[in-house]
């Protein structure tokens, strides 16, 4: 299939256009930044520099592109500090995940495109009671942070609006798997604290896991939603201690849920300390997906060995200059 990859030179971008390719699949990939292009063109698609804001540049570029499938992986968080407010650090991926999603849809339309994927996001988002772990059937959270309002809503539309014009939806765990993953520097500045009892769940996928899977959705019909995550959901708790040790860091701090409230805000009270995870039972079972990194016990060690601390020399051992 000719595709039209849109978020090319993204963390999950880089990892999908081999795997297209691998696939038998022509690839089309966008970029925002024009810098990017040639990095893009080296993993073997043909770049387009598009700002998916621009209506009609998305119309022009799809069109001309002629593609038979789309996917939408363009995020806005490669820059973004993290702060109290989950709203103004996502607004720019909010504004891609609706205004963009929507003029993407409208070319897809005009154009005849047959297949639209879209990435949308697992982790967090379900239901904060009963079970731990949750599948597509299970409510949303009706009653999200406060700071992370439009930023839910966001993503509601976003899962709304695709399988509503027929495609599908990727409701990604966390990604991990990739030397600048977001929470390396947090954790090792011991910036990245246990938060009350740990006991949210936090679903993740390795980046090259997520890519399988979207490789795999493109061959299917919509409309449907997928929970791309891997088969371990864990409590902050359990998962924290494995990450801080392949990292070869030092102990994260404990903090008291109402001075995380304070500092960081409700989302990531809410994420530390209620969120529920997802199951990947029905992707496994209708995508015919397997995982190469099934559980974080053993992708984080593998991912982070690399870029572990070096070991301080143990007493008695020779220290090398
Ligand atoms: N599920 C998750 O956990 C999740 C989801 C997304 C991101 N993240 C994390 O966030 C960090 C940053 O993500 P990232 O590396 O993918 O970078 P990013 O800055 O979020 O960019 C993703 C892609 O979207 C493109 N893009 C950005 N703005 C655009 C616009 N206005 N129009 C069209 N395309 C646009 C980027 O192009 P340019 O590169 O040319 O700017 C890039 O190809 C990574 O650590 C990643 O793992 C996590």
């Amino acid at each position: 299939m000719r595709v039209f990859l849109v978020g090319a030179s993204g963390a999950i971008g880089t990892r999908l256009v081999p795997q297209l390719i691998e696939h038998g699949h022509e690839v089309v990939g966008t970029v925002r930044s024009p810098g990017n292009a040639e990095r893009v063109r080296a993993l073997g698609a043909e770049p387009v520099v598009l700002d998916l804001l621009d209506r009609r540049a998305v119309r022009k570029a799809v069109l001309e592109a002629q593609p038979e499938a789309i996917v939408h992986e363009a995020t806005a968080l490669a820059d973004a500090t993290w702060g109290r407010n989950f709203d103004n650090v996502f607004a720019g991926t909010n504004a891609l995940r609706t205004n963009g999603t929507d003029a993407l849809l409208a070319a897809a339309r005009e154009a005849g495109v047959r297949r639209f994927v879209a990435q949308s996001f697992a982790s967090y988002r379900y239901v904060r009671e009963g079970g731990p772990v949750k599948t597509e059937d299970d409510p949303l959270d009706p009653t999200p942070p406060a700071n992370a309002g439009q930023s839910w809503a966001a993503m509601a539309d976003l899962d709304r609006t695709v399988t509503e014009a027929g495609g599908i939806i990727l409701r990604y765990g966390v990604f991990y798997g990739a030397d600048n993953d977001g929470l390396i520097e947090p954790v090792r500045k011991r910036q990245y604290p246990h938060v009350g009892d740990g006991g949210g769940i936090t679903s993740w996928i390795h980046l090259e896991d997520a890519a399988a899977a979207t490789v795999l959705a493109l061959e299917q019909d919509g409309p449907a939603i997928y929970n791309v995550v891997d088969d371990e959901p864990a409590p902050v708790r359990e998962w924290l201690p494995v990450f801080v040790q392949a990292l070869g860091a030092k102990p994260p701090r404990h903090v008291p849920t109402w001075l995380a409230r304070l500092f960081a805000g409700e989302a990531a009270v809410v994420m530390s300390t209620e969120a529920r995870g997802a199951s990947n039972a029905k992707a496994k079972r209708e995508l015919g997906w397997t995982l190469r990194y099934p559980s974080w016990r053993q992708g984080f060690p593998e991912v982070y060995a690399r870029s572990a601390a070096p070991a301080a020399p143990r007493i008695g051992e020779p220290t090398r200059t």
